[in-house]
Parts: C-alpha cells; sequence; structure tokens
C-alpha cells in the first residue's frame, strides 16, 4: 500500500462540482484582482474567527512582513520569537532589518518556551512574534501578559492554526490569531484551510492597524495611484479566495476528521515505548494541522517508512539559529538545546481528511514492525 503524506486529489473528486463551479464562476465574471469572491471569503473568516478586520493577502510569508513592517519590527529593533518554526516566522523581522532574537521551545508543546521570554527583553525590544505550531497554541495568557508588562506589540503566526481556540484563563474561547495585535493565516495547499495554490490573510480587531494592512497589500496606496506608504503588491487571489469559500462550508467537518484520525494513531501507537505522541497544554482547543512524534532512531524510521512508501514529512530538521542565512545573528550548536534535540526526534506522519482507517492502520503497523525488529 502507498500512502500519500498529503494530496489534495480526493478533496477534488468529493466536491468537484462545487470547485469547478467556483472557479468558473470567477472566469465567467472577467479577468479580476481582489474580486467580490475575495471580500466574500474575508467577510466569512471574521464571521468564523470573530476577528473584527481580514485583509486577504498572497502568502502566509507575505503576511507576516507586511504586518511586521506596520508594527515597527525592523531597523535594528529586537523582536522575540521560537528557532523551532518555518523560516518565514523569523525572516519577516530580518526582511526589514530587524533582529530575530530567537528564545528555546517547551519541549512538550514545541511552542516558545514562555517562561524564558523575560530574559531576552532589553532596551530595544519591540514585540513578540509566538507561533502557534502544529496542532496548539502558544500560552497566550502569559505572552499577553508580558506584552502589557512591557509595552511590546504582538504578531501571532497562526499560519498553521486555523481553527485552533486558546481559552486560557478566562475560559472564552478566542480563535488563534484574534489575540495579540495582528495575527496571520496561510493557505498553503496542505494547511486545515489550505487553497488550491497560495493565499494569506491578516487579522487584527484594531480598526487603524486593517486600514493599513488594506493600504500596504497594495503598494502603500490610499487611493488609486495615490501612496501614502511604501507598501508591497500582495493580494489574495480571486480564484484561490473562491476555493476557499468552498472549503470553508466544511471547516468543522475537516477539523473533526482531523482529530478522528489523532485519535486512531494515539490508539495504535500508544503502546509502543519508542515513541513520544503529542502532549497538548494548556487551556485550549487544539486543531491537529499535523501529527507529530518524537521517534527514537528518527531516521532508521524514515528509511523504513520510505521503504514502504509511507509518505512523512519533517518538521523542522534545522531549528533557525543554525540555518545559514541567520549566521550574522551570532548564534551556536547548544544554544537551544530543546531546539535542537527536538529536530533530530521529530516526525510528521500521514493526516488529512480524506485519509483512511486501513491507510492509518498500515503506517502504525510499519512503525510498530521497525521497532520489534
Ligand atoms: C509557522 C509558519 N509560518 C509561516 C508560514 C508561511 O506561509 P506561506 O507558506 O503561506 O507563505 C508557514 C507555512 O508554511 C508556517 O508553517
Amino acid at each position: 500500500m502507498k500512502v500519500n503524506f498529503y494530496t489534495s486529489k480526493r478533496e477534488y473528486e468529493n466536491k468537484k462540482n462545487e470547485f469547478d463551479s467556483a472557479i468558473g464562476n470567477v472566469l465567467k465574471n472577467g479577468i479580476t484582482t481582489l474580486g467580490k469572491e475575495v471580500a466574500v471569503f474575508e467577510e466569512e473568516v471574521t464571521k468564523f474567527t470573530g476577528a473584527k478586520y481580514a485583509i486577504g493577502v498572497a502568502s502566509g510569508t507575505d503576511a507576516l512582513v507586511i504586518t511586521s513592517d506596520i508594527l515597527g519590527f525592523k531597523e535594528g529593533k529586537e523582536v522575540i520569537t521560537s528557532p523551532f518554526t518555518f523560516l518565514a516566522s523569523a525572516s519577516c523581522i530580518a526582511k526589514n532589518g530587524g533582529k530575530p532574537v530567537f528564545v528555546d521551545i517547551d519541549e512538550e508543546t514545541f511552542n516558545i518556551d514562555v517562561n524564558k521570554i523575560e530574559e531576552r527583553i532589553t532596551q530595544n525590544t519591540v514585540g513578540i512574534i509566538p507561533i502557534h505550531l502544529f496542532c496548539q497554541m502558544a500560552d497566550m495568557d502569559k505572552i499577553m501578559e508580558i506584552s502589557q508588562k512591557y509595552g511590546l506589540k504582538v504578531l501571532e503566526d497562526a499560519a498553521e492554526a486555523f481553527g485552533m481556540r486558546w481559552l486560557g484563563k478566562s475560559g472564552v474561547p478566542r480563535h488563534s490569531g484574534t489575540i495579540g495585535d495582528y495575527g496571520i493565516f496561510s493557505f498553503f495547499p496542505t494547511k486545515t484551510l489550505g487553497a488550491y495554490g497560495d493565499g494569506g490573510m491578516i487579522v487584527t480587531n484594531d480598526s487603524a492597524l486593517a486600514r493599513l494592512a488594506k493600504c500596504y497589500r497594495v503598494h502603500g496606496a490610499t487611493s488609486k495611484y495615490h501612496y501614502e506608504y511604501l507598501g508591497y503588491n500582495s493580494r489574495l487571489d480571486t480564484i484561490q479566495a473562491a476555493i476557499l469559500s468552498v472549503k470553508l462550508k466544511y471547516i468543522n467537518d475537516a477539523i473533526l476528521k482531523r482529530e478522528r484520525i489523532a485519535k486512531w494513531y494515539r490508539e495504535r501507537l500508544k503502546g509502543c515505548d519508542a515513541i513520544r505522541l503529542p502532549i497538548v497544554k494548556g487551556n485550549q482547543k487544539p486543531v491537529y494541522y499535523v501529527f507529530n512524534i518524537l521517534a527514537r532512531d528518527r531516521d532508521g524510521l524514515v528509511a523504513k517508512l520510505r521503504e514502504n512508501e509511507i509518505g512523512f514529512s519533517i518538521y523542522y530538521p534545522l531549528p533557525l539559529h543554525l540555518q545559514k542565512c541567520f549566521s550574522y545573528l551570532g548564534y551556536k550548536k547548544g544554544d537551544f538545546p530543546v531546539a535542537e534535540r527536538v529536530s533530530k526526534e521529530i516526525l510528521a506522519l500521514p493526516i488529512y481528511p480524506e485519509l483512511t482507517e486501513d491507510e492509518v492502520d498500515y503506517v502504525c503497523q510499519t512503525i510498530i514492525k521497525f521497532y520489534k525488529k
């Protein structure tokens, strides 16, 4: 049996008519950028997440760069974030001359260790970028408490966190991205809400920040050909917005199916001592965008999965402080031991709504057999 890490083909087969008609309507109405489908989808995202404003842009990466620029995460200022994440969570700071300041991760959640943030704050610190990784949000109670104490801006990298909600101390569920000053989502195809190409979104509850984000996505223009700021060209594509509206209708079902698959993995792998299953911490509602295990002899297991045609992914094999592009920051091996250790043990198993129980069985049997060798 061959098991794909991810494929969009099954979803397309299941909802072919809806996707075809959504795309067909855009084409029939003639070429348009920021067409009505974008505004409709933005409105739907505000309803789903509870954010007051949503601004569609070309990718999650662009959403991070634009919001970092607006929040002043640039020109020598320091911004605290995690080294265990996708590049864009930190390159958005460096892109306009800001300095990413890394803090190690919590070994159970893989999110930023909030108890280590304060010791890295200096006179030059202007913000924090918490990343809500894989299946759960970072501790937003503590992050907001620190940001208020030191007057820091918070940009939530919720690229992977569509559908996740933080209840925290208040007990009131708040969608990822809607707690800090800005939040961003990625609609990269594999994401819980994924497009059939690139796409991203900025959310905020602040009307002035929403207005700025809207200007910045069209070169900083306040009206046609009148530029108040130096912005970007970064629009959510109209066809992708039409596709995303179809997918958003089914998002709760997609999240439940991911949860069911996570449960199947947990049931089948719980007796396997060589593996650590995901641990969710804090009062929150997780969403299984990624199902990660920590595996003994991870690279041996990877070879076994390859041999058995089982897809997998490694998020992330090399933490950001050890990447060549950030060597100028002066970090070295051993600076963030938890991130470094996790990067050698972590392994993402296939999870997407259309994955079958038979496929999960096959993946788990292969893993169990490997450790019984
Ligand atoms: C944590 C994180 N931040 C940012 C991004 C960037 O999003 P995009 O691929 O849409 O540019 C991603 C997506 O891969 C991500 O996982």
